[in-house]
C-alpha cells in the first residue's frame, strides 16, 4: 500500500482520528448508493411493463417496513453526528500544555514566530510529541494554514486572531500549503514542518535570535509609548496591563469581555471599540502603524505579564521544565541553553 499511497502520511495524534472518520463515511454513503442501484435494477427488471399490467397500482407498504427505514437510517446519522462531534472536539480542544507558535499568512509566504524569538520563512520546526499551538492572522487576503500529514488546517484571517494545534508523532519533514485561493502565486505558497525530537529541537531553539517574543514586545510597548498611558499603577490614563490577561473586565458600556488575544488585538487597533470601565476613548488607533509581527510581540508581552497576579493558568506557558516557558520577559535563562549549532533564520521580506 506504501507504493499507492492515496492519503499523505498520518504523522498526528488526530491524524488516525480523522481518517477513520473518513473512511467510515466512505463506507457508509458507498454502501447505501451500492444498495439503492441494486434495488433499482432489481424493480426495474421484475416490475417491468406487461400487456396484463398496464397501470399502476396504489400499494400500502406495510408498517414494519417503514419503521425499518426510519429507525435504521435515524441510528446511523446519529452514530455519524457523534463521531464527528468528538474528532471535532478533540481538534478544537487545545491541551493545556501546548507549545506557543505565532504564524502570519501574506501574498506569498508563511512566516512563523517562536515565543523564544526565531523567525522562519516557510518553514516551521516543532517537537515530536508534544502539542504545539499556532496561533495566526493574515496581513492581507485570507490564506488557509493546511498541515496535510497532522490533517489539520485553518482559515488564516486578515483581522483576528485564530488557533488550531497538533501533535506531531513522528519525525521528519511534511508539507505546509495555503488551502485557500489567495491570488497569483497561492500554489508557491508552501512550506516544509520539521518535526525534531526534543533535545535537537532545544538545540535549534537555542540557535540565534533577538531575544524573546515577549521581551521584543516590551521594546515596542516602549517605542510606540504605549508605556505612558498604561503604567504599573493605577494612576495612569489607560488600564494596568499586568495581571488581566484571561480574566473579565467590565467596560464602560456595562457589558463585559474575557482578556484574550483577540480582544488585545482589537484594543491595539480598534481602541474604541471596548473601552474598559472607568476609562475615557484617549487612545489612538495603531491600525496600520503596528504590523502583523508586532502585533504578535505586543500581544506576547501583554500575555507575559498578563499571567502576574492571576490565578488562573497562564495560557502557554509550559509545565514541561526541559521547555523553556512560552513567554519569558527579557531573555532570562537563556545563557544556560547549550550554543548554537543550526541557524536556519529565513531572510525576511
Ligand atoms: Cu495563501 Cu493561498
Amino acid at each position: 500500500m506504501n507504493d499507492f499511497p492515496l492519503f499523505p502520511e498520518q504523522v498526528s495524534t488526530v491524524a488516525p482520528l480523522v481518517d477513520a472518520l473518513y473512511l467510515g463515511l466512505v463506507a457508509i454513503t458507498g454502501a447505501v448508493s451500492l444498495l439503492i442501484w441494486i434495488v433499482i435494477f432489481y424493480f426495474a427488471v421484475k416490475y417491468r411493463r406487461r400487456p396484463d399490467n398496464e397501470l399502476a397500482q396504489e400499494q400500502e407498504p406495510p408498517a414494519f417496513l417503514e419503521m425499518t427505514w426510519i429507525i435504521i437510517p435515524s441510528i446511523i446519522f446519529v452514530v455519524i453526528f457523534v463521531a464527528g462531534a468528538w474528532v471535532f472536539f478533540r481538534i478544537n480542544r487545545v491541551p493545556a500544555n501546548a507549545l506557543e507558535v505565532y504564524a502570519t499568512g501574506r501574498q506569498w509566504m508563511w512566516k512563523f514566530q517562536h515565543p523564544t524569538g526565531q523567525r522562519e520563512i516557510n518553514t516551521l520546526h516543532v517537537p515530536v510529541g508534544r502539542p504545539v499551538k499556532i496561533t495566526m492572522a493574515s496581513e492581507d487576503v485570507i490564506h488557509s494554514l493546511w498541515f496535510p500529514s497532522f490533517r489539520v488546517k485553518m482559515d488564516v484571517l486578515p483581522n483576528r486572531f485564530r488557533t488550531m494545534w497538533f501533535e506531531a508523532t513522528k519525525t521528519g519533514s511534511y508539507h505546509i500549503f495555503c488551502a485557500e485561493y489567495c491570488g497569483t502565486k497561492h500554489s508557491a505558497m508552501i512550506g516544509t514542518v520539521v518535526v525534531m525530537e526534543p533535545t535537537e529541537y532545544q538545540r535549534w531553539l537555542a540557535g540565534g535570535s533577538e531575544g524573546s517574543l515577549a521581551s521584543q514586545g516590551e521594546k515596542l510597548f516602549a517605542k510606540y509609548a504605549c508605556n505612558t498611558c498604561h503604567l504599573d499603577t493605577a494612576s495612569g490614563r489607560g488600564p494596568v496591563l499586568a495581571g488581566f490577561y484571561g480574566k473579565t473586565r467590565p467596560l464602560v458600556n456595562g457589558q463585559s469581555v474575557v482578556v484574550d488575544d483577540n480582544y488585545i488585538r482589537e484594543s491595539i487597533l480598534n481602541p474604541t471599540a471596548k473601552i474598559a470601565a472607568g476609562f475615557q476613548p484617549l487612545m489612538p488607533t495603531f491600525q496600520g502603524q503596528v504590523s502583523e509581527d508586532d502585533l504578535i510581540r505586543l500581544l506576547s508581552y501583554v500575555k507575559s505579564i498578563g499571567g502576574q497576579a492571576s490565578s488562573l493558568p497562564a495560557s502557554g506557558v509550559s509545565p514541561d521544565a526541559t521547555v523553556p516557558p512560552a513567554e519569558t520577559p527579557a531573555g532570562s535563562g537563556r545563557d544556560a541553553r547549550p550554543p548554537q549549532t543550526t541557524t536556519i533564520q529565513g531572510t525576511e521580506r
